[in-house]
């Protein structure tokens, strides 16, 4: 099988892979690099499981081929926390109890993070729209926008 070297900072760490054109980042993330934290629902672009920050962006990382993202700078649910920190958005989903199974969190986190740089999202209606991509089937909603809410306060 062809592969060929895909670079990108991933977490704050230079990492090379070679993996074949077809690879989803999401697929490089889990299968290559043991980065479990991001989910796979769907697999279709659908539920938002996979969600993770492309240089900044809130991406769909089953929709992404892994090679596009070369050069990218990738954050995923593990590299969220800094110096022992959990990243605020964490700390809110705890204190608000925004999960139930918990499957969907750290897409369901990395979307908050992203919406909350993006910066147009302030009342519960706008979180809920800007978070729609993000599925969960416990249907912890409520607890999801109090808790983005409280980080965006
Ligand atoms: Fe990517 Fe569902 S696994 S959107």
């Amino acid at each position: 099988m062809d592969t060929i070297p895909v670079s990108f900072t991933l977490n704050g760490a230079a990492t090379t892979l070679d993996l074949a054109p077809w690879t989803t980042l999401l697929d490089a993330l889990r299968n290559h690099l043991g980065l479990t934290g991001t989910k796979k629902g769907c697999d279709h672009g659908q539920c938002g499981a996979c969600t993770v920050l492309v240089d900044g962006q809130r991406i769909n990382a089953c929709l992404t081929l892994a090679v596009m993202k070369d050069g990218a700078d990738i954050r995923t649910v593990e590299g969220l926390a800094e110096q022992g920190h959990l990243h605020p958005v964490q700390d809110a989903f705890i204190e608000y109890d925004a999960f139930q199974c918990g499957y969907c969190t750290p897409g369901q986190i990395c979307s908050a993070v992203g919406l909350i740089a993006e910066g147009h999202a302030h009342t519960a209606d706008e979180i809920r729209e800007a978070m729609s991509g993000n599925i969960c089937r416990c249907g912890a909603y409520t607890n999801i926008v109090d808790a983005v809410k409280h980080v965006i306060d």
